[in-house]
């Protein structure tokens, strides 16, 4: 049996989440629930199945991208419609307990399957990352940064296929 499953958020237990970052921490507590209720974004999270305890989640929303930010080889293989088609990656964390076990990267997996297999156009998974440690993290699992528009913008994609 696998240690985790993923499941959308409905209405588990989540105080007790804490991946060190107050920000991500919150926003599961009090925002991700209405969020989803509103249809602006949709929560998955990382349950752990000996214990049932949150371990770590994410959000997908709809998104686009202006096509002239995209490296050209990129935007060769795109029709010249001015706004790409993106899914964005809104947030994303792993509580401390479960940190450096690979759950990150299982995460990131489902979101990837999870857009491959929508029934809705996006060329790339798209996240704008909240810190330098986070730009990192994203790079290192194959995001491309865009060049930044705005101060502290930090924009990057995975393509899809
Ligand atoms: C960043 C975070 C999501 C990583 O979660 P994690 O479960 O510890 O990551 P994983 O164990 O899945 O690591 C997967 C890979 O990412 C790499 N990685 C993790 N954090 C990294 C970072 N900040 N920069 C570069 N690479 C990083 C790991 O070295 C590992 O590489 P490998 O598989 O090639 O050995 C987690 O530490 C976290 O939630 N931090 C607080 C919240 C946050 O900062 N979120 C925004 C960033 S996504």
């Amino acid at each position: 049996m696998t240690r985790f499953r993923i499941d959308r958020l409905v209405k588990q237990n989540r105080s007790d989440f804490d991946c060190g970052n107050e920000a991500l921490n919150e926003y599961l507590r009090r925002h991700a629930g209405q969020d989803q209720r509103r249809r602006c974004a949709v929560c998955f999270l990382a349950i752990e199945n000996a214990t049932d305890r949150i371990a770590g989640y994410y959000t997908l929303a709809s998104g686009s991208v202006d096509l002239d930010r995209l490296p050209a080889d990129v935007a060769k293989r795109l029709p010249r419609y001015p706004a790409t088609p993106v899914i964005k990656i809104g947030r994303l964390a792993v509580a401390m307990a479960f940190q450096g076990t690979g759950l990150a990267r299982a995460l990131l997996a489902d979101a990837y399957k999870r857009v491959l297999e929508l029934d809705v156009g996006a060329f790339a998974l798209a996240v704008d990352a909240i810190d330098d440690d986070a730009e990192a993290f994203y790079q290192h699992h194959g995001f491309l940064k865009l060049q930044s528009r705005t101060i502290g913008e930090r924009l990057l994609l995975l393509p899809i296929v």
